[in-house]
Order: structure tokens, then sequence, then C-alpha cells
């Protein structure tokens, strides 16, 4: 009957730790699209690391240090199969219990592990951000919100090419062959179905009228689910607590 919800929703809180996560909120879309933006900006609309905890799938790419540079360079990275899913997900079964984890750190330039760990606290909000994460059903089934981030194709490429040569250490003849041998028909394969998925399709990362839909979503959904209201430092607490 019409009570059971209510009487699941409150035992669902009482089991949860105090400071446990209430919300686990994905953010997936094609590599480029946006997605780093658009959670960048959400974390800032709720309040940043008070609040929020924000993991990438990508810091779970599998590590190849045993691997010869040029074999590294010929791995397929759009492959579901490059990453390992399983940690993540354990990792966010952990942060939802109201544990903290330990992220792997990823070195892009060299496709390795770099042996340092960084550690995610538990927050009322988990975000969870990568081109595969609704492609992964286990990984699907712990979101809450789906979010995918919609971009073309040659939007997508062009913010590539840019980051890979600066931020990744590539030439541009490999970024080129790279996106035409397995970025480009992984997302076809892969990431493009998975926006089925999705609760919300943006087209762009920075899209205001968006980021106030889904940011007050997160609010409403955070206090109806027993998070109650949620503090949102303003730049007058500072000027207060300086008085
Ligand atoms: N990748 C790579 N080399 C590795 C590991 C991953 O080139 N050793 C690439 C994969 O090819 C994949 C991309 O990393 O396509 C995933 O990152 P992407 O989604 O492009 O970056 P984000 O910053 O997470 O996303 P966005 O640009 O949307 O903000």
């Amino acid at each position: 009957g019409g009570f059971t919800p209510l009487i699941s929703t409150i035992a669902e809180i009482s089991s949860r730790p105090s400071g446990a996560p209430i919300l686990v909120v994905g953010i997936a879309g094609g590599s480029g699209s946006g997605k780093t933006t658009l959670a960048q900006a959400i974390y800032t609309a709720l309040g940043k690391e008070d609040n929020v905890t924000f993991i990438s799938h990508d810091s779970y790419y599998k590590d190849l240090s045993s691997w010869t540079m040029s074999e590294r360079e010929n791995q397929n990275f759009d492959h579901p199969n490059s990453l390992d899913t399983n940690l993540l997900v354990e990792h966010v079964r952990q942060l939802r219990s109201g544990f903290p984890a330990s992220i792997p750190n990823y070195d892009f330039s060299t496709h390795s592990r770099t042996g340092e760990v960084t550690v995610a606290e538990p927050k009322q909000v988990i975000l969870v951000e990568g081109i595969l994460i609704f492609a992964e059903p286990e990984l699907t089934d712990l979101l809450d919100v789906k979010i995918f981030v919609d971009t073309e194709s040659d939007v997508r490429l062009i913010r590539r090419i840019t980051r890979d040569c600066q931020e990744r250490g590539r030439s541009l003849d490999q970024v080129l062959r790279q996106y035409t041998k397995t970025v480009r028909p992984m997302h076809i394969e892969f990431v493009e179905p998975s926006k089925r998925q999705a609760d919300i399709i943006v087209p762009v990362g920075i899209n205001s009228v968006a980021l106030s839909l889904i940011t007050d979503h997160l609010k409403t959904a955070l206090a109806n689910k027993g998070g109650g209201e949620m503090y949102i430092k303003t730049p007058f607490d500072e000027v207060n607590k300086e008085e």
C-alpha cells in the first residue's frame, strides 16, 4: 500500500551512518563533451567539498606499466574492458555506506597508475563522471540521477585535440589516429546507445537552464530523502565570520 515506500525510506535512512551519501549522480557523454565542466558547475552550485565528492571513471583505467610504450599507445581506451569498473563499483558502494575510498591516481602520458591514491570522503552527493558509466549495468544501477551531456562530434574532436596535445602529452597525428581507430567506433558502439539510460540529456556542458534544473532537482531530492535542507555557504558567511 501507500505506506510501504515511506517505511522503507525511513529504514534506509536510519540504517545509514550519519554523513553517508544520499544521492549518487552520474554524468556521461562522449569524449570531450564537457562532462567535467558540468560536474564542476554542479559541484560549485551544491557547496563544493562541503557536500560533494567527485570521482572520475578515468581514474580506474587499468595500469599498463608492464607493457611496452607502443603496446600502450595501441590500446583501445574506449572499450569497457580497458577500465577496472569493478573497483569503481566497490568504491561507490563503500562511499554509499559512509566509508572513504582510495581512488587510484592515473597518468595519461604513461598510461599507468602513479602508485599514489586520493582518498575520497563520503559526502551528501557523490558525482561520478565518465564516457562509459551508462554502458556498465552494475555501475548504472548505483546511480540515482543519470545525466548525459550530448555534444556534436566535431566540437568534441576539436576539444580532444587541444586537450590531448596540451595536457596528455600527445602529438596531433597520434590524437587523430586514435580518434579514427578507436575513439569514434567505440563511441558509436557503446557511448551513443548508453544515452538511452539517461534521466536527462543536456545539449553541451555549459547550459545555465539545464544546470539550474539539475541542481534544483538535486536539492529537492536530498531534502525529500531525509537529507534536510542543504547548507550552501555564501560569500556572506565569510564576511560574517570576520566581523
Ligand atoms: N584515454 C587515453 N589514454 C589513456 C586513457 C584514456 O587517450 N591512457 C582516453 C580515452 O580514449 C577516452 C578518454 O580518455 O576517450 C576519456 O576522457 P574524456 O571523457 O575525453 O575526458 P573528460 O575530461 O573526463 O571528459 P570531458 O571532456 O567530457 O570533460
